[in-house]
């Protein structure tokens, strides 16, 4: 599958040297991504909101070199020498050659850091890659000499999606939608889309509050999870599902019915896990403690009349939502009734932001 339209255009310039710093942030998907096809298309639409404070930051320090045989390059996190993380983005620039023609003729030094510890359970591939692909569309910028904002940003997220599906959904904020659906002209499953409708004030600045309930490698990977959707025995009913699910959220977004969003995001949670549960072979991927805090939200809600809610990524950390003007009352009910059941005590405090910037 080859998109002409992310096909590079000449190079009119000739640039030997440089170095671009851009910061990405993570996003945690509201009506999840789970299933995709080749190429990384996604089986169903999806929307996330863009997170603030997790994100990584990676410098691309580049300079030309003789031959064009074979990519050149080293990863460093933290100041450290990374050679594990070389295949992923060998495979990385494998697929995304053909749309940066120029991927061979530098040596590359990528230099990269997370604001969240890198074994907190909280995946860094969505804000990694996303950072990574803004740096090389920088490069790739400076030897068009010519370059839409628009054009820049979608071909950004189109090669990030490349690297690792969700992080085509980390370049812009608050919302974006990735992913074709009927009811939104622009979407596409190539790049993701900046939601385009009306949002309430309801959900300008949601907080989210990570609780580290598992620090753990991942149990299963993204990938493997995604496969398990093919001949998933619910697998076209969830897709259809999602598509329902963001045709609510559409309206939901715009008459600020928080209650609403509660049951569609929580819904949302259980049955990315419960298509995991079903699937064969099959895996749970909660933890006691997840279980424990989602009963404990459910009973705060119930005797407060709190508009907090849960999601979770696949994994056992759960991410606690809730609007801003609740910020107080529910960080003294997460430091009362739920720090107990994180992983040493930790969790870390987000809330919505507007997509990567360049440093
Ligand atoms: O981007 P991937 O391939 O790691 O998949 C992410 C899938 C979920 O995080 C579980 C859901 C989502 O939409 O982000």
């Amino acid at each position: 599958m080859i998109v002409k339209e992310f096909i590079s255009k000449p190079h009119l310039k000739t640039v030997n040297r440089g170095s671009f710093t851009w910061s990405s942030p993570s996003n945690i998907a509201l009506v999840k991504y789970w299933g995709k096809k080749e190429h990384q298309i996604p089986e169903n639409p999806s929307i996330s909101f863009t997170l603030n404070n997790c994100k990584t930051t990676t410098s691309l320090t580049f300079s030309k070199k003789e031959s064009i045989e074979d990519f050149s390059f080293e990863v460093f996190l933290d100041g450290e020498k990374k050679d594990d993380f070389k295949p992923k983005i060998k495979t990385f620039f494998e697929r995304i050659t053909i749309y940066l023609p120029f991927l061979k003729s530098y040596r590359f030094k990528i230099e990269t850091s997370n604001t969240f510890p890198h074994s907190s359970g909280i995946a860094s591939s969505a804000s990694g890659m996303s950072a990574l692909a803004l740096c090389l569309m920088s490069i790739e910028k400076d030897l068009i000499g010519d370059m839409s904002d628009d054009y820049f940003i979608n071909k950004a997220s189109f090669l990030a999606r490349l690297g690792s599906g969700s992080a085509c959904r980390s370049i812009e904020g608050s919302l974006v939608v990735w992913g074709k659906h009927d009811y939104i002209e622009g979407s596409s499953d190539l790049y993701g889309l900046k939601y385009p409708f009306e949002v309430h004030n309801n959900f300008k600045n949601y907080q989210d509050s990570i609780l580290l309930v598992d620090k753990g490698e991942k149990q299963v990977s993204s990938t493997v999870g995604h496969n398990l959707m093919h001949g998933h025995p619910f697998a076209q009913e969830r897709f259809k599902q999602a598509h329902e699910n963001l045709a609510t959220l559409i309206t939901i977004l715009k008459t600020g019915d928080v209650d609403r969003f509660i049951e569609i995001v929580e819904s949302e949670a259980l049955t990315l896990h419960a298509m995991m549960m079903t699937s064969m072979p099959y895996f749970i991927l909660m933890k006691p403690n997840t279980l424990e805090i989602i009963n404990k939200i459910w009973a705060f809600r119930e005797k407060t009349g709190s508009k907090i809610c849960f999601t979770l990524d696949a994994g056992a950390n759960v991410h606690v939502l809730y609007p801003e003007i609740e910020t107080k009352d529910v960080l003294k009910f997460i430091k009362n009734e739920l720090v107990a059941y994180c992983q040493n005590g930790h969790y870390i405090c987000d809330n919505i932001g507007f997509g990567a910037k360049q440093l």
